[in-house]
Parts: structure tokens; C-alpha cells; sequence
């Protein structure tokens, strides 16, 4: 049984899991309130948020479990990658946590939390299998070939693709986080209205380019001429294209996958969903989507990763600090063109 933290952007989070799958509490404290006014995440603001919610979320988490801190196996929380602030705070506590408890502690690759996800709900779901992960952070193929064996097969070389429906949907006056305002307003548009780029579809590599996309939408706004309706659908469309693109390029390359997985917000979309389950299904494969609450930041998959990670024997360092960039496949190569998040 773990207590996993999550604090590595936005989102608060606590829960206890044990390693036969069972989720006994979960909780997610979302900051979207103290972000909304600014059209996105402030770094300190964050950082800020996460130490007022954490302790006493903790104790509700436990109190709802029904169980002490000193009955718990280990503690875990996020060590990064994500804003060092806001990781700083969760890393710490669980640290301290763990210390004053006598208990382990082990720090947790987010994005490895990620990418194991899937099988907290699914216990048939086996290795290797390529996730996809889209979000407002993160922008990746991976394929991942056993607990601590990750290839990374292509990432973003600008935005990640749930920014730039974050940054779309704030050109066209909707509110923060914009994806599903966005999506709902695209229901009532036509996808063909607007021609917009796919921006590195056909190109030889798997890697995602959002910018330009972004970038035309802005252009076509100040051409005026369209109704958002028409420019949400055109988007969402173009962006559809470039996911559906780039996924099949990496399944080309990661023959051994046994499934599709998509998480992290973007995966959320229906129309992004039944894109993918029809790449999925061309290459024989069933596509696995985690529950929302699964799919998004959570505390849930970091416990987990935790559980499988400490199953497969490897060992983490409990004083490791915390690192806003931790790649999961070290031996990946820099994408040229790419900037920071690359
Ligand atoms: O995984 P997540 O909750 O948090 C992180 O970014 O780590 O993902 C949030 C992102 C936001 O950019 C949000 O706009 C996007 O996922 N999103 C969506 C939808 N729901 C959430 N994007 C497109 N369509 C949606 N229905
Ligand atoms: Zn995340």
C-alpha cells in the first residue's frame, strides 16, 4: 500500500493504492481558479497553491482510507519533470512524510506515472505498447517496453498539442483550460471551413510541430471572414490530422506494440478518440484509454508507478531532488528544429 503525491503542475494531488489495483482514496485539488485570470499556469502561483492544499489533503485521503500513516508500505511523490517550484513541494513533503513515519520513500518520473497508468485499471494490459500522450504539458510517443524500459519515439519540437488548444481557444474568447470549450464549440462547425496546416505530417520522423498551426489560426482570426464555430472545428480537424499521422508513423517503427494507449487531457476529445481507435484498429490493435480521472495529472498513477517500480526491483534514490526535466529515455536525440520542451 502507497501513498502517492502528485504536484508537478496545476493539479493537487493524494491517494492511497495497494498493489492489487485497488484505489482506496483519490483526491485532485484542480487550481484552475487561481490560473484562470492569467490564460495559464503561473509557475509560483502554483508552487504556492500546492503548500496550502497538500498537508490537509493528505490527512482526508487517509481519514477516508480508514488508515494511519504508519500502516502505509511507502510513501511516493513526483520528482519531476514539471515546474520545480510546484515539484519541490510535493517531493518534500513526501519526504518528510516517509521520514517521520520510518517508512521508504520513492521519488516517481511523472511521465513514467504516465505511462503506466493504463494498467492500474487493466491488468491484461501487457508490454510492449506505445503510448501517446497528450496533454497540456507533454507531447510524446513512447513505446514502452517494460517497468523502467521506455523508448521515446517522437516528441514536440514547439506546444504540446493540449497548449494549443489552450492558446486557440483563448484567441477565440473561450475560457482556461479551452480543450473542451473548444470541443464543444467545434460540434457546431464546419471542419473543412478554415484550410489550416498539418504542420510535419508525411515527414519521415514521428515528432509533433503545433506552433504554425497556431499561428494560422491567429492569421484566419484577423482575416476575420470566419465564425469561431468554423475555426474551432477547422482546428480541432488539423490537429485530429497531425495526431492520427504521427501515431501511425510510430507504430511503423514500434512493430512489437500489442495496443494503442492515448492519455493526458487531450485524450479526452471524442473526436481525437475515434481518430485514434481507427489508426489502432489498422495496424490490428485494440486502443486502451484510461478513465478521465486516470488520464489527466493524478496522484493515483504515481502510487502506482511506485508499486510497480519497487515490484520490478529497481531501486530509486530517496534523497534525489527534484528535476524539472527528466527524460524518460535518456538516450534519446535532441529533434532538430526543437526548443526547450524537446
Ligand atoms: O493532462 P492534463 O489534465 O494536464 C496537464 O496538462 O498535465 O491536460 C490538460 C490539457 C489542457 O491543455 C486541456 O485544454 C486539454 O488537456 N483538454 C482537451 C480536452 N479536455 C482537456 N483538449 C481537447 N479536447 C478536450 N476535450
Ligand atoms: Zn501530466
Amino acid at each position: 500500500m502507497i501513498l502517492g503525491i502528485e504536484s508537478s503542475c496545476d493539479e493537487t494531488a493524494v491517494a492511497l493504492v495497494t498493489a492489487d489495483r485497488q484505489v482506496l482514496a483519490s483526491r485532485i485539488a484542480s487550481q484552475m481558479d487561481v490560473h484562470a485570470p492569467f490564460g495559464g499556469v503561473v509557475p509560483e502561483l502554483a508552487a504556492r497553491a500546492h503548500v496550502e492544499r497538500l498537508a490537509p489533503m493528505v490527512e482526508a485521503v487517509l481519514t477516508e482510507a480508514g488508515i494511519a500513516l504508519t500502516e502505509v508500505d511507502a510513501v511516493a511523490a513526483t520528482a519531476g519533470p514539471g515546474l520545480i517550484g510546484a515539484v519541490m513541494v510535493g517531493l518534500v513533503t513526501g519526504q518528510a512524510l516517509a521520514f517521520a513515519a520510518g517508512k521508504p520513500f520513492v521519488p516517481v518520473n511523472h511521465l513514467e506515472a504516465h505511462a503506466l497508468s493504463p494498467r492500474l485499471v487493466d491488468s491484461g494490459l501487457g508490454f510492449p505498447y506505445l503510448l501517446l500522450l497528450i496533454s497540456g504539458g507533454h507531447c510524446q510517443l513512447l513505446g514502452v517496453e517494460a517497468v523502467g524500459r521506455y523508448r521515446r519515439l517522437a516528441t514536440t519540437i514547439d506546444d504540446a498539442a493540449g497548449e494549443a488548444f489552450d492558446k486557440v481557444a483563448k484567441l477565440l474568447g473561450l475560457g482556461f483550460p479551452g480543450g473542451p470549450a473548444l470541443e464543444a464549440l467545434a460540434r457546431g462547425g464546419d471542419p473543412t471551413a478554415v484550410l489550416l496546416p498539418r504542420p510535419l505530417v508525411g515527414s519521415c520522423e514521428p515528432h509533433f510541430s503545433f506552433a504554425g498551426l497556431k499561428t494560422a489560426v491567429l492569421r484566419a482570426v484577423a482575416a476575420g471572414g470566419h465564425g469561431t464555430a468554423d475555426l474551432a472545428a477547422s482546428f480541432q480537424a488539423a490537429v485530429t490530422d497531425c495526431l492520427v499521422d504521427r501515431t501511425g508513423r510510430a507504430l511503423a517503427r514500434f512493430p512489437e506494440a500489442t495496443a494503442l494507449v492515448a492519455a493526458g487531457g487531450v485524450a479526452a476529445n471524442g473526436a481525437i478518440r475515434a481518430a485514434l481507435e481507427a489508426v489502432a484498429a489498422q495496424h490490428g490493435l485494440p486502443l486502451v484509454v484510461p478513465p478521465p480521472a486516470l488520464c489527466t495529472d493524478n496522484a493515483a498513477m504515481v502510487a502506482w508507478a511506485a508499486i510497480e517500480r519497487r515490484q520490478a526491483g529497481l531501486a530509486d534514490d530517496p534523497e534525489m531532488p527534484a528535476r524539472p526535466r527528466w527524460p524518460l529515455d535518456p538516450l534519446a536525440e535532441p529533434v532538430r528544429g526543437a526548443g526547450v520542451k524537446a
